[in-house]
């Protein structure tokens, strides 16, 4: 990465999130004032290239292998994206992989970040999954970590690890902990609330899709422009703001499943619904249920994180950036 400017790294680069982080900052490729002069995106597979006004690297690398992780950080990047990971349902049903990926592949990307010496801004997507349990029906901010999932313990280890790493001057640690972004593009994938974007994405495109949950279940959800404005956010906000806890609970919405169909059929026409079935899936329901659908994030929201005002907006802009421009 050449130039003076932020040198940003994206683990996960080549990943849903990634790829829009990675168009936002080609759009407006500057962080806190400061223009953005290089993008490594690392990925198991070499994410696709990508013209930009800064270079941009697209390259293969395991977070689970501590070299290529050290090697990612050659050339001290000062703002680290650290999005790879193995999503909610293959770390359930692969403990070993869950464990290698997302606790030891955060403890290299952290390891390798305290190497480097330059003390690199660190935004960890972290998820609603590491709470859980025994927790108020709405969750405020300051509530204990109590996953009900090992994806969830192992995002809520890697907040911790962060924190510490926050707390000894190794890393500016930012962890943010994502509601599930939907509508998700592309193609169904292993995470357990897959079916959040399903029921939209593939009833939309004249597809039929399952929902393996009741109209009242309830979801604490954003969509992925608002998700990709409070990434970009993140690495913009003082150090301070954050206090003694370097890991916050991101805004987002409570919906049912049911409004989420009828803003839908609002925004799209009643075909999509129809095209739902609704067969339970005790598996799914079991880790989804885990999670808490209810939040007040108040340190985020005065933070300056947004939330979406509607779903209606998440079906809008997931036809504009996804189906119509594709
Ligand atoms: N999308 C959501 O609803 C949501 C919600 C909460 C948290 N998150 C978190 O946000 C981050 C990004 O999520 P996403 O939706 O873009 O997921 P994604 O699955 O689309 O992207 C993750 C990427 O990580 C990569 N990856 C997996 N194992 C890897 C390894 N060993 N080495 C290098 N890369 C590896 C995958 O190939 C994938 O491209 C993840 O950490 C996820 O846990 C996402």
């Amino acid at each position: 990465m050449k130039g003076c400017g932020r040198k940003v790294l994206s683990t996960g680069g080549g990943g849903f999130l990634g790829q829009k982080l990675a168009a936002a900052l080609r759009a407006n490729p500057s962080i806190a004032g400061t223009p953005v002069s290089g993008l490594i995106l690392a990925d198991l597979a070499a994410p696709p290239p990508m013209d930009a006004s800064f270079s941009v690297e697209c390259v293969a690398a395991d977070i689970g292998d501590a070299v290529a992780v050290n090697q990612l950080f050659s050339d001290a990047p000062d703002v680290i994206y650290h999005l790879a990971a193995v999503v909610s349902g293959a770390a359930e049903a692969d403990f070993d992989l869950g464990m290698r990926v997302n606790l030891a592949g955060t403890m290299n990307v952290l390891e390798a970040a305290r190497t480097a010496g330059n003390l690199p801004i660190v935004i960890f997507a972290s998820s609603v999954a590491a709470h859980g349990g025994e927790a108020p029906d709405v969750v405020p901010d300051g509530v204990e970590l109590n996953p009900q999932s090992s994806y969830g313990t192992q995002k809520a280890i890697g907040e911790k690890l962060l924190q510490d790493y926050s707390r000894k001057g190794f890393v500016d640690g930012r962890g943010v902990r994502l509601p599930t972004v939907t509508i998700r593009p592309g193609v169904a994938n292993a995470a357990a609330s897959s079916f959040m974007s399903s029921i939209f994405r593939d009833t939309m495109q004249g597809k039929s899709a399952n929902c393996p949950v009741s109209k009242g279940f309830k979801v604490w959800h954003s969509a992925p422009r608002t998700i990709v404005a409070n990434l970009l956010l993140a690495a913009e906000v003082r150090a301070e703001a954050f206090g003694f806890n370097r890991c916050i609970n991101l805004p987002g919405r409570t919906d049912t499943i049911g409004e989420m169909i009828a803003a839908m059929t609002y925004v799209s026409g009643p075909a999509a619904e129809a095209r739902i079935t609704w067969q339970s899936d005790p598996i799914v329901e079991a880790v989804v249920s885990g999670w808490r659908s209810e939040f007040t994030p108040t340190k985020a929201l005065g933070m300056g994180f947004i939330a979406d005002n509607s779903f209606e907006d998440t079906v809008r802009w997931f036809l504009e950036d996804d189906i119509v421009s594709k």
